[in-house]
């Protein structure tokens, strides 16, 4: 099956953009961008590889680093468990392997955090071994090239997949060939309406001569997306805020935010400041309410945030809302926590908001 991946190659020598993990053969930087690729589209996942190699260039750097600065590197990434495991990995090669990244597909897949994508990702990438990736790009333009419609989440769906990927592979050319791949899927295979007139694999692709294209890749289940309400209590006084580590099994562990009431479903301003939790929470502290935010919708893969910022001002000393997880910090150094994304987004908005009433 070298025809499929002759032409990939050749059409990647012509398309390919030139990025920074890809000029080289070091297994380390091959898996942080990994990682990180997971995580981001390519544009902003650069950024964050730039920031990572730099400064930590070596396994063992990242292995001695202090959590919280990986964590702080890490913020708005999301899915905060893989700068953990990213972490526990550097620490566990640095030890186990001395600092030197595993060299075969079974020692590497055995890693925390790496599943068989990555494992072979990196295995061809920086040993060149004849192991496939299937990523989402590479889901999409086999089951197109060869009208595949299994669904790609399925267990047979994966097999099907998985051993197809394994023979189209130039086992000579491992590396190339699973680049190619991905980038064709990425740059011209694309998800939603492909120009398959200037595609140099439309002579050989299934979808296109039976017009399947935008009926290719078939998924199983739709994801279920479930639907959340938070209410951020941001207090001021004299100068101080109250921010908490989140520890909880839930979204975003070890991350600060500030304390919050989750609710059911919305409520309005009344009925909020009349429920338990709310009651719970400022007890008989005096305060005024000086302003509540819209609704800051965010998104993540299995739900949606409905988040607004009640922001309040204490004449007091916060001590009565303090608890183990809750601490009083200046307000001006927010900046030195890692916080969500949303909770980034929030800060900007007022900081902007802030800036223009001053203008
Ligand atoms: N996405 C995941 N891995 C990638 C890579 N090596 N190059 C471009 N995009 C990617
Ligand atoms: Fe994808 Fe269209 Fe090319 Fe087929 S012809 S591989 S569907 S871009």
């Amino acid at each position: 099956m070298t025809h499929f991946s002759d032409k990939l190659i050749r059409w990647y020598g012509n398309h390919k953009r030139d990025l920074p993990w890809r000029n080289t053969k070091n297994a380390y930087l091959i898996w942080l961008s990994e990682i990180i690729l997971q995580q981001t589209r390519v544009d902003q996942g650069m950024a964050y590889y730039l920031k990572f190699s730099t400064e930590f260039p070596t396994i063992k750097d990242l292995a001695r680093a202090d959590n919280e600065k990986i964590m702080k590197l890490w913020q708005g990434l999301g899915y905060y468990s893989r700068a953990r495991n990213l972490h526990s990995t550097a620490q566990l090669v640095t030890e186990r392997y001395k600092g030197k990244f595993p060299a075969t597909y079974e020692d590497i897949i055995g890693l925390k955090g790496i599943g068989s994508y990555t494992a072979a990702a990196i295995a061809s990438f920086a040993y060149d071994l004849p192991h496939a990736v299937v990523d989402g790009n590479v889901y999409r333009v086999l089951s197109r090239v060869f009208g595949i419609s299994t669904p790609i989440d399925s267990t047979n769906g994966k097999k099907e997949f998985n051993l197809l990927a394994n023979e189209v592979i130039d086992k000579n050319k491992p590396a190339l060939h699973n680049q190619a791949i991905m980038e064709f899927g990425a740059l011209q295979c694309k998800p939603l309406s492909p120009d398959c007139s200037v595609c140099v694999l439309q002579t050989m692709c299934v979808a296109f001569a039976n017009k399947q294209v935008n009926e290719l890749p078939v998924k199983e289940k739709k994801t279920k997306v479930r639907d959340r309400y938070f209410n951020y209590i941001v207090v001021h006084s004299k100068g101080k805020t109250i921010i908490k580590k989140r520890l909880e099994k839930d979204i975003w562990i070890n991350l600060y935010d500030f304390p919050l009431i989750e609710t059911p479903g919305e409520l309005n301003e009344e009925s909020f400041l009349k429920s338990k939790e709310w009651k719970a929470f400022i007890g008989t502290v005096p305060y005024t309410v000086t302003a509540v935010s819209s609704y800051y919708k965010h998104i993540l893969s299995h739900q949606k945030i409905y988040a607004r910022f009640w922001e309040i001002t204490c004449e007091i000393t916060l001590k009565p809302l303090v608890t183990d997880s809750r601490i009083v910090i200046p307000e001006n150094e927010i900046h030195l926590y890692a916080v969500p994304r949303l909770i980034e987004n929030f800060l900007e908005t007022r900081q902007n908001q802030q800036l223009r009433l001053l203008c």
